[in-house]
Order: structure tokens, then sequence, then C-alpha cells
């Protein structure tokens, strides 16, 4: 019998699958960020990107690093992070984990319970603490209320019994949540510092900076009709540079304002490069078709997120093509590596063929961080990056 030669895969064979983030891009975002919204000291949510040439690229613009854990301090500072602009700041720590960031001289930590004070004051003494604040997370695609932040009535409790260890309490911050694009939501948040911060005046407590968290939106996913989500990112800029004039013309001109964005400064930079595995055309029960189009990537190797967004895709080898409404899905062999039928279906050429190019546009964020070693023997996605100075 004669040797069966490949099928040819087209321009991106499979293995060549990957994610490509452009570093002049990520700057770009985050001097605008530093441009519109002037005097605060950004530290990027490295969790977002943990990659060393977009942690390194940033902090050589300037920022610092807002790390989550003891591997994501030491990742940091080996890439040259600064140790006074870079916190820990996840308030679920082990007594360890307190201690092996203490030792490597991290002197910022979040908190949120008692619990976690009583530990800062025994295994970081002297460390600046600050509180985090419970929020609704309404209007994020991620709420982030269930599991973190404190009721201002706690957050007196616990800043008062740091300042009585010997930690000195610091500030307060509140993370919003992720893709918010409600600007109401920082609204809320300047409120809530503002209030916090005068019963701790009353207290002798005087605070020297706030935390915004994350939240900022990315800009390029789709809503649920296909088009460009677009939030209010001008709104949310003007509430942000009203609400810091405000709180400074309150508490104190020199008050600091540290963000901590991660979403909005990766995830329009990173896109990812992979082709059609087979697109399908299956019976469903009440007898109509529905078109399925499998990508070689999905949600275990690189789109974790896309039960929850709806990313653009390019098909550079049919630009001009009829389309059709198709499902789209991961490689895996797994009903969860697919589009949320909430999203609807996407529109896609309807002669796509195996081995076919797919651009994924805007899934920079969360991306890296989130894939599995290789669920279903599918590799973690290997990635790239162009401009900058790499
Ligand atoms: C404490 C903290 N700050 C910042 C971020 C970054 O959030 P985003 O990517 O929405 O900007 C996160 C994300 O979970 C977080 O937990």
């Amino acid at each position: 019998m004669g040797e069966l030669a490949l099928p040819p895969a087209g321009e991106e064979q499979a293995g060549e699958d990957r994610i490509v983030y452009d570093l002049d891009g990520v700057r770009d975002r985050f001097e605008a960020l530093r441009r519109e919204v002037p005097g605060i000291d950004v530290r990027f949510a490295m969790k977002a990107c943990p990659l060393d040439e977009v942690l390194a690229h940033l902090i050589r613009l300037g920022s610092g690093i807002d790390a989550a854990s003891t591997p994501e301090l030491k990742h940091a500072l080996s890439v040259g992070a600064q140790l006074g602009r870079t916190h820990y700041g996840n308030t679920v720590k082990s007594d360890r984990d307190i201690a092996t960031a203490y030792q490597l001289g991290i002197r910022d930590f979040a908190t949120d319970s008692l619990e976690d004070v009583a530990a800062l004051i025994r295994h970081a003494p002297g460390a600046r603490v600050y509180c985090r604040l419970a929020t609704t997370g309404e209007g994020a695609l991620w709420g982030l209320q269930n599991k973190f932040g404190c009721s201002p009535d706690d957050a007196l409790r616990i800043l008062t019994a740091a300042k009585a260890g010997g930690l000195v309490p610091s500030g307060l911050s509140v993370h919003v949540g992720s893709q918010q694009i409600n600007p109401d939501a920082w609204h809320a948040a300047f409120e809530q510092f503002d209030r916090v911060m005068a019963a701790l005046a009353a207290r002798d407590i005087i605070l020297d900076h706030v935390n915004l968290g994350g939240g900022l939106p990315a800009f390029d996913y789709l809503d649920r009709h296909g088009n460009p989500l677009r939030p209010p990112i001008d709104k949310i800029f003007l509430v942000l540079r009203e609400g810091i004039a405000a709180l400074r013309r309150t508490h104190g001109e020199h008050l600091g304002i540290i963000v901590e964005p991660g979403r909005y400064l990766v995830a329009d930079h990173g896109t990812i490069h992979t082709r059609v595995v087979r697109m399908t055309a299956r019976h469903l029960p009440d007898g109509t078709r529905q078109r399925w189009l499998y990508l070689g990537v999905g949600k275990f190797n690189g789109l974790y997120e896309m039960d929850m967004l709806q990313y653009r895709l390019v098909f550079p080898s049919h630009p001009e093509e009829q389309m059709v409404p198709a499902v789209v899905a991961g490689p895996t062999c797994d009903s969860d590596d697919a589009y949320s039928s909430t999203h609807g279906l996407v529109q896609v050429p309807s002669a796509l063929a195996s081995g076919d190019p797919v651009r994924i546009v805007s899934c920079g964020a969360y991306a890296v961080s989130y894939m599995t070693e290789g669920f279903n023997g599918f590799p973690p996605l290997p990635h790239t990056c162009t401009g900058g100075a790499w």
C-alpha cells in the first residue's frame, strides 16, 4: 500500500497556532491611560498576561505591578519590577505567603479581614496595609463581589486593628468588576472611599492612597449582535478624573491614586492565529440544520472566556465570500469548549475547509494565564511579540 500524503493544512499548520502580542499597542493603551487620568500610579495586574516580554515592556514604560501570589511577586521582581511599586494585591494568603512576600521585600499588602490582618501583624511587621471594600459588580462582565471585599464598618475595624498591631493603615481599594462598562460603578466607589476615609479620619487614621483596582474595559469585543462593543471609555475617564479631584479636595491634594488595569492594557493587543479544524452541518431535533465551526484554539488552550465573550474572527483566505451563521467551538472533546449559545451564531464564510487560517482578535487578556497544561492533548498556545524593543 502506498503511503498517504498529509493533506495540505493551509497557511497555518496544526501545531503552529499561536497568540501574538502587539507591544506597541500595549504601550499606546498605557500612555492613553496616563494622559487621560493624570497623576495616577498605574500598576499592571499581571494575572491578565504574565509574559516576560509584556511585563518588562510595561515596567520599562513606568508601570508598577499588582501581584496576587508569591510566584507572581517573584516573577515580577525577576523581570525588573521595583519593590516600592509592587504590591501583594490578594486578600487571600497563608502565613507562609505573607512571610515569603515580606522576605522578598514587599511592604504593601491588601486585606479584607481581621484574620488576615492578624497574620500580617505577625509575619509582616510594620508593613503597609490597605483594605478592600466590597462592590456590587453590577455592569461588569465578571463581578468580583462574592469572594472579596468587606463592608465599610468592617474596614474601620480592620484598619483600626492594623494600626493597633503596628502596621501602617495606608489605603482603601475596590474592584468594580472586570470589563466594567458602567461609569457609575466608579462613582459609587468614590462615594464609598469618601465616607470610609471620613470615618477613619475621625479615628485619627489618615490614609495616603486609594486603589481603584481593575475593571477598565477592553474596546473590541463584540456585542450579541456581532457589533464592536465600544464601551464608554471617555465617560469612564471623566468619572475617574472628577472623582479623583473631589477626593483630593476633601482628603488632601497629596492623596495617591493607584489603578490596577489588566484587561484594558492587553486584551485588544493579543491576537490568536489558528486554523479551521472542521466545518460541519448538524441536524437538530427540530429538523433544522446548524453549522458548527471548530477551530484549533478554544476554551482550554487560550480562549478561557469564550463562553462569556464574543470575539471578532477574521478569515484571511476567504475575504469576500458569502457568510453563513455557525456555532463556534474549540477543538477538544469537551462540550464546554464552545461559544455560549447566549451569544447566538457567528457569521462565517460558507466554504471554510480544514486548515484555513483564522485570526481571533482582542483575546490578549486572561489568555496565556488561563491555559491548561495540555487538556485532551492540546498543548498551551505558544506566544510571540511584535513591536516594543523585542
Ligand atoms: C486585585 C485585582 N486588581 C486588578 C485586577 C485586574 O482586573 P481587570 O483585568 O478587570 O482590569 C484583578 C483581576 O482579577 C484583581 O483581582
